[in-house]
């Protein structure tokens, strides 16, 4: 009697979840069947390949059309936006108030602090939040933050010495930027650069391997932030580990003056309360450190595997320091170096942060028909209900030969050439959401570059590496290499 009632029962689970692949086919779009549990996503649910890489394959595998319709992890219905014109209305237009949401799902009873990350946040509150970050990055704030950068450059110089032989980038760009976010956010020396490099120390220990895919929760983890708040409450994930949470209230409580980031918020004209001061202070130091060591790692390398435009930096380098009497690290000199702020551009474009942005539709808006490119079919409009994702596939666009002539070719020169990028370029994302740490980024990791290369090439550690593209982890959110960057100094001969 039961037989018959459990395999009715699968046969009705199993129709459920077969006619939910057809959501968009029911609305008359074309588009890829979605498949139960993985939808389209059959790679990154096998962690073969990142969320980015399965993305760039349903961008190029649909050249015709300005938007996929497509389905996310667990069958959810998403939209893939192809279009430049689209991308724009949705990141700087018309439709930005459509979605102005980012699609990560945090508990903010869970995550208290991260709760108040402008990225998490959204409507009034984020308007709110991000108001009192983006007052932080004026250009004369950031002419204050610079000594921080000096300093931590200084320790880095002393560091070279023991980098001839050979070194992991990622973990040297990663101390240098916890060293630079400690001190420019707390005023604090945070030892990540000292000699005694084994000596424990929280912030190598707890934040360095943070966003990496050394845990084996990683992919879990990207699961839950990206596709699924049920599985993030199951494993009971937080964006920040509960005592990384207890130590930054630590922190904070006691912060003692001095010219950093916490002491400005808590002068702002706007009273800030204690959850709202720490939320900032984890906000800044999280976002701060982590995507500028990955670009700080990917553009060295880049720059070992194609010697020309590593001379070109070094000519850069040398004419800059001979107008500043050999003096790289001020803000006058800095703001000279034209093509290593250019090579940071290109090293980001070729290896962005964040491989793609999802936006969650919060008002429902149309998006316009298109012709479906194989088979020369106009489709009348789109409704997008509220609710659904928005995929803007960065990484795709980065690599799509049509923006991008030869687009695996580590070229800055095409960030000196052509200042109007419209939605071309996103890795700081575009917009009223653009990532307002940008400047920031772009100063510590220009300024260790050029600490670095004054007087030293980089070399990949073993020349065979020369033919093999660095493998990105399938299992993080933030991009980050599988096996490590290896590469060496070397003293440059001439001068
Ligand atoms: C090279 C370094 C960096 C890269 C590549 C980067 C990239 C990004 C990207 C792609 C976004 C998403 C933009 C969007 O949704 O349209 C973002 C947002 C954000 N970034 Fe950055 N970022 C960097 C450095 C920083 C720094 C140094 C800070 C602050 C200390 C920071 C703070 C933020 C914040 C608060 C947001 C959320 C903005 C919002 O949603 O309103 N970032 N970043």
């Amino acid at each position: 009697m039961w037989l018959p009632l459990l395999c009715l029962l699968c046969l009705i689970a199993l129709a459920t979840l077969l006619w939910q692949g057809n959501h968009w086919r029911s609305r008359g779009l074309k588009g890829p069947f979605g498949w139960p549990l993985v939808g389209n996503m059959l790679d990154f649910a096998l962690a073969r390949r990142s969320y980015g890489q399965v993305y760039e394959q349903i961008y190029s595998q649909n050249p015709g059309l300005k938007y996929v319709a497509f389905y996310r992890l667990f069958n959810e219905p998403a939209i893939l936006v192809r279009d430049q014109e689209l991308l724009r209305h949705i990141l700087v237009g018309s439709h930005f108030v459509d979605c102005a949401e980012n699609a990560v799902h945090v508990d903010p009873r869970r995550d208290v602090l991260a709760s108040h990350n402008p990225f998490i946040a959204s409507g009034d509150r984020w308007r709110i939040l991000r108001a009192d970050l983006v007052a932080l990055f004026t250009p004369s704030r950031l002419r204050q933050t610079l000594p921080h950068v000096v300093s931590a450059c200084q320790l880095l110089r002393a560091q070279i010495p023991l980098k001839l032989e050979g070194f992991e980038a990622k973990d040297l760009a990663t101390r240098f930027t916890l060293q630079v976010v400690a001190s420019v956010v707390f005023g604090l020396d945070a030892h990540c650069l000292d000699r005694e490099e084994e000596c424990p120390n929280r912030w190598l220990q707890w934040l360095a391997p943070l966003f990496q895919p050394s845990s084996k929760w990683s992919w879990l983890e990207t699961v839950s932030l990206l596709h699924s708040p049920r599985l993030g409450w199951i494993i009971g994930h937080r964006y920040v580990p509960l005592q990384m949470q207890r130590w930054f209230r630590d922190l904070v409580a006691g912060r003692s003056g001095g010219d950093n980031l916490l002491q400005w918020l808590a002068e702002s004209k706007r009273t800030l309360t204690k959850d709202e001061l720490a939320g900032h202070a984890t906000t800044l130091l999280l976002e701060g450190y982590e995507t500028s060591a990955m670009l700080l790692a990917f553009v060295l390398y880049e720059l070992a595997r194609n010697e020309e435009v590593q001379r070109r930096l070094h000519q850069e380098l040398d004419e800059v320091a001979q107008r500043h009497d050999g003096q790289l690290m001020d803000t006058a000199a800095l703001s000279q170096l034209r093509y290593a702020e250019a090579a940071l551009l290109e090293a980001l474009r070729l290896h962005p942060a964040m491989q793609a942005l999802q936006k969650r539709c919060t008002k429902s808006f149309r998006l316009p028909a298109q012709k479906s490119g194989c088979e020369s079919e106009t489709e009348s409009a789109l409704q997008v209900d509220v609710g659904t994702v928005l995929v803007l596939p960065v990484q795709a666009i980065h690599l799509d030969p049509d923006m991008w002539p030869e687009p695996k070719q580590f070229r800055p020169e095409r960030f000196l050439q052509q200042p109007q990028m419209g939605c071309r370029f996103l890795g700081f994302g575009a917009g009223a959401r653009m990532c307002p740490g940008m400047r920031l980024g772009l100063l510590q990791t220009k300024a260790a570059l050029a600490t670095l290369l004054q007087d030293h090439c980089v070399l990949l550690a073993d020349r065979d590496q020369d033919q093999v593209e660095v493998e990105v982890s399938p299992l993080t959110f933030l991009t980050a290499s599988k096996r490590g960057i290896w590469l060496r100094l070397e003293r440059r001969s001439t001068q």
